[in-house]
This record gives C-alpha cells, structure tokens and sequence, in this order.
C-alpha cells in the first residue's frame, strides 16, 4: 500500500471512529443523561448547598430554634449523605429514618414550608437551572407525610 492509500485508510478509520464515539455518547445522553446529583455539582455542589441551607436556617427566626442544640457537623454529614442517596450519588445514607428524626420536633405546617424554602433558596443559589429547583422541591414534597410524621404505613392503613 503506498502512502496515499494509507493516508485514506488512516482518515477513514478515525471517521469511522469517531461517528462511533459519537453514536455512543449519543445513546447514552438519550438513556440517561446527567443525574440530578451530577446537576446539582456532584459531592462539592451537595456539601455547598448543604451547608448554606443550614446557614439559612440558623437565620430563619421561623425554625432557627430547631437546631439551637444540634450537633452541626453530624447534621451536615447526614444530610449531604441523604441528598446523594436520594439524588442518584455514591452514598449511603446512615442518619435515622424521616419519621423518627422529626417526630419529636412537632413540626406545623409552616415550619415545614420554611425549611423547604430554605432549601430551595439554597439550591438556586448555586445551581442556575429551574429543572433541578422544582426536582428538588418534588422529592422534599414527596417526604412531607414520612416527616411530618402522617404517611400511613401498612399496618396503621389496613
Ligand atoms: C423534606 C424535608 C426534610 C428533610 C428531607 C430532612 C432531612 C433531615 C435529615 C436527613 C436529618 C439527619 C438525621 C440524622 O442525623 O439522623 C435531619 C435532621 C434534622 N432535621 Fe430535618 N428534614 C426535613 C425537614 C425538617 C424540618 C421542617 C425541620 C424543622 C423546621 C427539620 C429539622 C431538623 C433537625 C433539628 C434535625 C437534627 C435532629 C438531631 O440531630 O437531633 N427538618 N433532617
């Protein structure tokens, strides 16, 4: 083969090779896509948004005497590990369930509301995307009843 036909054959090869890269990288980005850990910035981005929704609870006169007494440094721990978890990251979360860390607390309605917005506040603040906000307002949404302490179990339901 001479020069100019391996030239050919080396062009062609990487055509061949990069519409193959690129098919795959199509595929998977239709399959699955970013999680929503990835698009909240993985662990730094969890740990940061953690710890400025804690921050902001502490300066919400609302809820700020819930956490007068708290261990901070495990809260933080246990809440980036339960964000992970619930988001598609590598963690597994080791805090209580939502129902026995909240039940004691006797949480209305409001505090509820003004945590959640604390955390919402948090996530804008470091993520520029309005689909993660309403994700992450889904998922603290779907938790109200096993915080607030009124999911219906199995046993209490039948
Ligand atoms: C969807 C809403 C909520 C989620 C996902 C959530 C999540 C968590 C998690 C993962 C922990 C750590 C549990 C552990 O350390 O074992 C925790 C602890 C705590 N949460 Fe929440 N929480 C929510 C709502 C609230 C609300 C509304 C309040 C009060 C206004 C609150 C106050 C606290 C306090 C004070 C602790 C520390 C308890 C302790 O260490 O003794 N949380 N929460």
């Amino acid at each position: 083969m001479n020069w100019k036909n391996l030239r050919f054959l080396a062009i062609g090869t990487l055509a061949i090779a990069s519409i193959t890269i690129s098919a795959f990288a199509g595929d998977e980005e239709a399959v699955a896509g970013p999680t929503l850990y990835e698009r909240m910035g993985s662990s730094d981005g969890i740990t940061q948004i953690v710890e400025d929704l804690i921050a902001l609870h502490q300066k919400n006169p609302a809820i700020s005497h819930y956490f007068d007494d708290v261990d901070l440094d495990r809260l933080t721990t246990n809440v980036v590990a339960f964000l992970t978890a619930g988001t598609g990251g590598p963690a597994n979360y080791e805090g209580r369930d939502m129902t026995s860390t909240h039940s004691e607390m006797g949480l209305s309605v409001a505090d509820f509301d003004s945590a959640v917005a604390d955390v919402l506040t948090a996530v804008k603040s470091n993520v520029n995307d309005d689909d993660v906000v309403a994700e992450v307002a889904a998922i603290l949404e779907s938790l109200r009843p096993a915080v607030m302490g009124t999911a219906v179990t199995d046993s209490a339901g039948s």
